[in-house]
């Protein structure tokens, strides 16, 4: 098998109170290692039920999920994730909140160790100089920064990330997007990405895949172009543009609206 994160016709219905909810209703798709796709789609349409799959912290009702050739049907230290508001312990250091996994995972890793690869990836994030810090003396993109070290200091084969900028202001996140391509150069990982940002999404990803409205099918897929590490100039090309349009579009449809309709 060659992708590394593996989903085939996956189908979900949450059971509630109030009845069945139809979210996920045959979503695909492959992510090869070391892969990065970006995931967007209507709010309320299933992306983050599609993280809490991948994760195997939900099973779904039909459909497979594979992460390197095993079938996912729990919860695995080799998926690592980070959300759009980070939850930072405040009674932790900054180093201390980075080096939470690894005393879950590796208990008997010596401390220096530990500390060590958590200075590693601090300094590549920008943050030398604020191990000691606590989370509420950092400012929201520091704690972004923070988070995704601590999504990765356990060295996970699958990073997940769930609208991780989605609260920055707009050149925060645009710093934010070059210091997660450095990170990706320098700490190997197969990602899946999910935003509500056309740019974050081509800026980043290798493949970009819209999800219809809910109950969600994979509806379309945009291969990236773009090899390697990009700059931000790219986004002002007309390939950029041409590929926002078809995004937009796509999304548009997604939404059940026509393009006048939605006023674009
Ligand atoms: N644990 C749950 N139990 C019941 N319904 C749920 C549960 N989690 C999510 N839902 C519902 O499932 C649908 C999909 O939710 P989900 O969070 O996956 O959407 P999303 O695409 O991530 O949305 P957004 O873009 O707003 O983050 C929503 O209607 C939501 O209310
Ligand atoms: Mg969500």
């Amino acid at each position: 098998m060659d992708a590394l994160i593996d989903i085939r016709d996956v189908k979900l219905t949450y059971e509630t109170k109030g009845g069945r909810l139809p979210v996920l209703d045959g979503v695909d798709m492959r992510v090869p290692e070391g892969g990065f796709v970006a995931v967007v789609g209507p709010s309320g349409c299933g992306k983050s039920t599609l993280t809490r799959l991948i994760a195997g912290l939900l099973e779904p009702n039909a459909g497979e999920v594979w992460l390197h050739g095993e079938r996912v049907t729990g919860p695995k230290s080799s998926v690592g994730m980070a959300f759009q508001n980070p939850v930072l312990l405040e009674w932790r250091s900054v180093l201390r909140n980075v080096t939470l996994p690894l005393e879950l995972v590796a208990p008997r890793m010596p401390k220096r160790e530990k500390d060590e690869r958590a200075r590693q990836l601090l300094a590549l994030v920008g943050l030398e100089g604020f191990e000691d810090k606590r989370p509420s003396e950092l400012s929201g993109g520091m704690r972004q920064r923070a988070s995704l070290c601590r999504s990765l200091v356990h060295k996970p084969e699958v990073l997940i990330l769930d609208e991780p900028f989605g609260a920055l202001d707009a050149f925060t996140r645009e710093d934010l997007w070059q210091t997660m391509q450095k990170v990706k150069s320098e700490e190997p990982f197969t990602g899946v990405m999910i935003t509500h940002d056309l740019r974050e999404s081509i800026f980043l990803a290798d493949e970009v895949i819209v999800m219809s409205g809910r109950p969600a099918v994979t509806q379309y897929t945009m291969e990236i172009p773009w090899k390697g590490e990009r700059d931000l100039d790219r986004l002002y090309t007309p390939e950029a543009i041409e590929m926002l349009g078809e995004l937009r579009h796509q999304i548009q449809i997604a939404q059940g609206r026509s393009p006048r309709e939605a006023g674009v």
